[in-house]
């Protein structure tokens, strides 16, 4: 028995990165997954599920489209009869100093990140609400919330958005029995690492990699798969006494204070 039994668990962002590796975990852990993404790399995770002897659904939709998501859903609840559990994963970066930063680039950052979570929750919501269930897990960051690198201001005010939201939607959706709690990671291995690491150092991308994790107190970026474990924690009832609050998870990059201070043993 896994701790996502019989839970019906939409993902968004779900065909790379840390969706992929939250849909994998909790397949693991006994969820039929649904898996929405505007990648058509979507089908593709839902075979490897399916040949792996797990349930999964794919839809290939854009999360800034409230009709097609509202009909994604809809679909989905006629075809399962609920919807458990909503990963709001989905996300997007574009770096550019607060200054060069066109309102095309700031806007396509602030409607991913903060009016997709606004639009797939928009949609789960109603149903959770009529089953007096539901465990709500939005997709923050470090950055914005905690720190922040050069050319992220978009970026990081959609990340600290989310947490307001995951706050203020908590207080509201209590009484329904519907927990909702944020992840904030730091660097994890994803498409969109590579694609950061890319944008600061076209010729070496490696170098930013490893830059990067020479400044994470455990060595390494983490992994989609640990992003996964925790989101199935939030996910699951394990977790039923956790709401409106969030979990870091950055192998601890957010701990040092100081490059120069220090004793080493
Ligand atoms: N990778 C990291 O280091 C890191 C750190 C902190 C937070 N995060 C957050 O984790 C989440 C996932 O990031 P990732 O690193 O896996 O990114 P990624 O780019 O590797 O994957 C993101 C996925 O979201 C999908 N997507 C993007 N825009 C979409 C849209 N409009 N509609 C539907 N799907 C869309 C993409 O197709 C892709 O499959 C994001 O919210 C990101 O902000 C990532």
């Amino acid at each position: 028995m896994g701790k996502l039994n019989n839970k019906i668990a939409v993902v968004t962002g779900a065909a790379m990165g840390n969706g992929e590796g939250i849909a994998r975990t909790f397949a693991k852990y006994g969820a039929h997954v649904v898996l929405l993404d505007m990648s058509e790399r979507v089908f593709e995770v839902k075979q490897q599920l399916e040949s792996q002897g797990y349930a999964a659904t794919a839809y290939q939709v854009d999360v800034t489209n409230f009709t097609e998501i509202k009909q994604c859903i809809d679909q989905a609840i006629q075809d399962f009869g609920k919807i458990d559990v909503l990963v709001n994963n989905a996300g997007v970066i574009r770096l550019a100093s607060f200054l060069d930063m066109s309102d095309d680039t700031r806007d396509f950052q602030f409607d991913v990140n903060i009016k997709g979570v606004w639009n797939v929750t928009k949609a789960v919501l109603p149903n959770m609400v009529e089953n007096k269930y539901g465990k709500i897990v939005n997709m923050s960051s470090v950055t914005g919330t905690m720190v922040a690198d050069e050319g992220e201001t978009a970026y990081a005010t959609t990340k600290a958005a989310i947490l307001g939201f995951t706050k203020a939607l908590a207080r509201e959706v209590a009484r329904y029995n519907i927990t909702v709690n944020a992840i904030c990671p730091g660097y994890i291995l994803t498409p969109m690492a590579e694609q950061i690491a890319k944008e600061s150092n076209a010729t070496n991308p490696n170098a930013v990699v490893d830059g990067i994790a020479s400044g994470v107190p455990l060595g390494r970026l983490g992994r989609i798969e640990e992003v996964g474990e925790l989101a199935a924690f939030l996910a699951s009832d394990e977790s039923s006494y956790i709401t409106g609050t969030h979990v870091v998870i950055d192998g601890g990059s957010t701990l040092p204070e100081t490059v120069s201070v220090g004793v080493t043993s």
